[in-house]
Formats: structure tokens, C-alpha cells, sequence
């Protein structure tokens, strides 16, 4: 609450960008909002491996999925009438390398590890500490809540910032990266935004939250998909997706910038990026002795202390996206960059 009285109206957080958009000149940013807009960089767009196999048979719904091994799309085993992680037991395989993978009635296993007999997949503090039971359970319940201290505005105000980033994606597939309980992945679905919303977590107690709440609050999932995957071997054909969202994630992600590169990869050209974290640049990133105590901290622990703006851009940078802009309020920022399309390379 302190937040919202605080920040104010949506208006609050408007990207400067968006000031020109006669839709949007109602709206003074506010004095605490930092905002800054920058274009860097091109990238080479892949050619879209579904051109490569003239007769790929994909199943309504899934035609983006690929193979996590080989990256090649998957095709549907069972009956394409229903959504394909809602009947325990089905699956989908790899056109080239042949691999299965499985839906356990809840969600589609899209991991590489999925499905393993002997090995199971143990990833650094920030991707295991969400995979418990008790925090999936506590995450919407209280934990996510107390995000507005560190300067969050809140889901409901957050999806109306990610929206005015989105709108040139609106009608296409959006991949709600980390989506965790799924407050984000509902309000997509709800919003009649997309022609497909795929809620992708590596956590199978998060997914399986995400799922009761979908139930309980009677939200269809006629174009709503839940896919257990690690953000950095995403399960799509490259160039494919329209839209990745990925809230308050960025800062768990075992290696942002492998995430920010899968994410790239998979955006089509055009497509657009956002994401919520926390952000520090108290400890300047520039200064030689905090630079090499973060370093210290990250090499032993495996987790990476928050990352300042500058780093943020960076790494959009690093992996080809463009126009990074963001917006700040407190320990809060909100990134956005764009896919180069093909004429802006
Ligand atoms: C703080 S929660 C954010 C949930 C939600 N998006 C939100 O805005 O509140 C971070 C999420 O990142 C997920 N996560 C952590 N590491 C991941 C990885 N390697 N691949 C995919 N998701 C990961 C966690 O399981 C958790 O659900």
C-alpha cells in the first residue's frame, strides 16, 4: 500500500517513450521514476527451422514448442483436441532426434533431464530454493507481497507497465518466463492479449500452485500452457515467440546472461522482452574492490547478487536486443529490449 500511495497512477511508471503515444499524454512521469532509452547493437535473425521440414505435423497450440536437446519443433503423439500438458501420460517428440517428452497431467516436462531414470537435475540456491513445497505454497500467499518494499508496484500495476512494453506483440504467443504461481500467466490469459500464453517454470511445486490457482479462480485454459523448462534451454524454435515476460525472475536465473541469450534466440524478430527485478547500483559496479567481492560471492555461492541497470543493458546488449529501456523506483526496475527486426539490422 505504502507503495501505491507512493508511485501514484500508472502514469507513475510510463517509459518515456511512450509519452509520444497520443493514447498516453494524459500522464506526467513521476520525479522518482528513472527512465532511460538507449538502441545498440544487431543481431542475425536464424532461419526458422519449421521452414526446414515442409511437412512438419504441429498440433494447434504447440507449433512453437521445440525440442529443448536439438531445438527442432515437437510434434503431438495424442489427441491435438486438447491442450497437450492436460492428459497425464501424453506426449509430445522431437521431429529429428526422436526424444519424448511427457505431460504428467499438469504441466509438459520440457527439460533436458525430464524423464531421466537415475539422474535428477540439481541447480544453484535461486532456481532450488522455489522448487520447495513450502515456498511454492507461501510464494502468492504472503512472499510476493513484500516485494513492495523493495520498490514493487505490484502485480495488477506491473502487468499495466508490461502491457504498454507488449502492445506491439498483442495477438501473438507470449511466454511468461518464471512465472512461479502464475499471477502474470493469468492475467495474460485473462486479458484475451494472446492467441497463446505459455507459463514455463523450472519448478514443479510452483507449477503445480500455478495450476491450482487456475482451477480456483475458473480461468480457461484454452490458450493457457504449462510447461516445467530452465530458462536457460528454452523449448522453442528460434524466432519464434512474439513476447517473453518474465517477473522478478531475472535475479534467481542460475546465469542471466544465458537466460537473456536463450530469450533472444527464441523472440522473433520484433519480438519484445520484459522483466522485473530488483536492482543494485548502491555498491557501484565500477569501483575495482565491490566489483571483485560480488565476483568472490558469485564464483562460491553460485548465485549472483543483483545486477545494476548498467549491467542489465549490457547484457540485452550482449545478446543482441535493441532499445533497452527501463523504468525505476526503489530497489525496482522494469527492462525492456526488442529483436531486431530485419530492416532495423
Ligand atoms: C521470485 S519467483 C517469480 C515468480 C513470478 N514471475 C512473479 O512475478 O512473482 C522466481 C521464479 O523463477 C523460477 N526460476 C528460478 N530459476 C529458474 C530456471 N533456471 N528456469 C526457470 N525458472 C526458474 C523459480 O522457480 C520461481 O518460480
Amino acid at each position: 500500500m505504502a507503495v501505491a500511495a507512493t508511485v501514484g497512477s500508472l502514469g507513475a511508471f510510463l517509459p518515456r517513450r511512450c509519452l509520444r503515444n497520443p493514447r498516453c499524454l494524459s500522464v506526467k512521469p513521476p520525479l522518482s521514476a528513472r527512465i532511460r532509452a538507449s538502441s545498440s547493437a544487431t543481431a542475425s535473425v536464424e532461419a526458422d527451422p519449421v521452414a526446414l521440414i515442409p511437412d512438419a505435423k504441429v498440433s494447434t497450440g504447440i507449433n512453437n514448442l521445440g525440442c529443448p536437446v536439438c531445438y527442432y519443433p515437437l510434434i503431438s503423439q495424442s489427441n491435438a483436441s486438447q491442450t497437450i500438458e492436460s492428459t497425464a501420460g501424453s506426449y509430445v517428440e522431437c521431429h529429428i532426434c526422436k526424444k519424448a517428452y511427457f505431460s504428467n497431467g499438469t504441466y509438459l516436462d520440457l527439460t533436458v533431464a525430464g524423464g531421466s531414470k537415475e539422474y535428477t537435475e540439481t541447480m544453484p540456491g535461486g532456481t532450488e530454493l522455489f522448487r520447495s513445497q513450502l515456498v511454492s505454497f507461501l510464494y502468492e500467499r504472503g512472499w510476493r507481497q513484500n516485494f513492495i518494499w523493495g520498490g514493487f508496484p505490484g502485480p495488477q500495476r506491473e502487468f499495466e507497465m508490461a502491457k504498454v512494453y507488449l502492445t506491439p506483440t498483442i495477438g501473438g504467443t507470449i511466454v511468461d518466463a518464471s512465472c512461479g504461481s502464475g499471477l502474470f500467466s493469468r492475467l495474460f490469459a485473462e486479458s484475451g492479449m494472446y492467441s497463446l500464453v505459455v507459463a514455463l517454470d523450472f519448478s514443479e511445486n510452483m507449477l503445480l500452485q500455478c495450476d491450482e490457482f487456475i482451477k480456483q479462480k475458473g480461468i480457461s485454459k484454452e490458450n493457457l500452457i504449462l510447461v516445467r523448462a530452465d530458462i536457460s534451454r528454452l523449448p522453442f524454435v528460434s524466432s519464434s515467440i512474439d513476447a517473453v515476460h518474465a517477473g522478478a525472475a531475472l535475479h534467481c536465473w542460475p546465469s542471466p546472461s544465458t537466460a537473456v541469450a536463450e530469450i533472444s534466440r527464441v523472440l522473433r524478430p520484433g519480438g519484445v522482452f520484459v522483466a522485473t527485478t530488483f536492482v543494485l547500483d548502491t555498491i557501484p559496479p565500477a569501483v575495482p574492490i565491490f566489483r571483485a567481492i560480488r565476483e568472490f560471492f558469485s564464483r562460491n555461492s553460485g548465485q549472483h547478487l543483483y545486477l545494476s541497470e548498467g549491467e542489465l543493458e549490457d547484457i540485452c546488449r550482449a545478446c543482441g536486443l535493441i532499445g533497452f529501456t527501463c523504468i525505476r523506483n526503489g530497489f525496482f526496475i522494469m527492462i525492456s529490449a526488442t529483436k531486431p527486426s530485419k530492416s532495423s539490422s
